[in-house]
């Protein structure tokens, strides 16, 4: 089946009352580890390049990988979706070379570091909605900053939504998902305890989620960072701090009040370099890198499975039939006149 409008995703997994991983990819074993994943649990899913992962494979590569991908899983629900759009022309690029969702980082400035004020937030989101929605392609916004700084994105300060102000943006701007800062962040390093209510504030999102129970929310920074595999890194040589992400059963509170994707990025990479690290410790006179990165494919790919079943997406694959972006536009004019 062709790339999959988001919005639809994530409409049928809130009629289903589930959760959609949406896992950052970099390369082809990723990509192939999230397919091989969602084929064998028969799961929906969303794969996301941010810029730097743009950057780094290439759009070219990145889109025929995809389109590889696509035609080899044709069972797989899956949409592209461009993370941390950080200007309406980042948005309108992905847009051009196939992506099916966008998001407009519009909380930061143009520099992906500095915070933004909320007209300008209001101005640039709404400006990519009405360029995408016009070729059917979903938009996420975003209200509040996360902390922490990943490729080289983010402000490090965190701003918590505020959910009155939630209304207000979701309105003006007409988008699909809204990305929530409820005191997660991007990387390993979230919190120095095992969280609680003090610093994870799961309530804004049954607050936010009351307010537009019609808006999907969406999480950032959701990688649990299982201690199994920060172990293994520092088993074979790495050196990872001590570190906790979030628990699985808080991003599972979450769906329950409307979170309907969530971004994974981490846990891959710590599953990536962890069985890497092994090959390389274990078998030193190894040189083939399909000997290393095998095993990392097959690492990646049991995260990820493990987070399909976890968010409750494993076996929605078959529900329904994909609607064209052509249908999208067409849905979203319809709502607009
Ligand atoms: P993690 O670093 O927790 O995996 O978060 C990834 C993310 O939110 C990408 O947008």
């Amino acid at each position: 089946m062709p790339l999959v409008s988001m919005r639809q995703l994530l409409d049928e997994a809130a009629a289903g009352g589930y959760g959609v991983g949406a896992f950052n990819v970099n390369n082809m074993e990723q990509i192939q580890a999230v397919f091989e994943a969602a084929q064998e649990t028969r799961s929906p899913v969303i794969v996301q390049a941010s810029r730097g992962a743009r950057s780094y494979t290439n759009d070219r590569f990145l889109i025929h990988l995809m389109t590889a991908a696509v035609e080899l899983y044709p069972d797989v629900p899956v949409s592209l979706h461009q993370d941390h759009g950080n200007s309406p022309e980042t948005c309108l690029s992905a847009i051009d070379q196939g992506f099916t969702s966008v998001m407009m980082e519009g909380s930061l400035m143009d520099d992906g570091k500095t915070p933004s004020d909320f007209e300008y937030n209001v101005a640039v989101t709404r400006e990519v909605v009405e360029k995408a929605h016009a070729k059917g392609v979903t938009v996420e916004g975003e209200l509040g900053t996360l902390g922490g700084i990943e490729d080289g994105v983010g402000s490090g300060e965190v701003h918590l939504t505020d959910p009155d102000q939630a209304v207000e943006f979701v309105e003006r701007t007409g988008i699909d998902a809204l990305a929530v800062a409820i005191g997660t962040s991007h990387g390993a390093y979230k919190f120095t305890k095992p969280p609680d209510g003090e610093v994870l504030a799961m309530h804004l999102i049954q607050q936010i989620h009351e307010r537009l129970p019609d808006t999907h929310l969406v999480m950032h920074g959701s990688s649990s960072v299982p201690q199994d595999l920060v172990e293994k890194i520092n088993r074979f040589g790495g050196k990872i701090a001590p570190t906790w992400g979030v628990p699985v059963e808080e991003i599972q509170l979450g769906i329950r009040h409307g979170v309907r994707k969530i971004n994974v990025d981490t846990d891959a990479r710590l599953a990536m370099t962890s069985a890497i690290r092994e090959v390389f410790v274990e078998h030193p006179e190894e040189f083939d890198p399909r000997s290393y990165l095998k095993p990392a494919r097959e690492a990646m790919k049991a995260v990820y499975k493990q987070r399909m079943e976890q968010f409750g997406q494993a076996g929605h694959a078959g529900d329904y039939e994909p609607l064209t972006l052509e249908q999208m536009r067409e849905r979203y004019a319809a709502v607009a006149a």
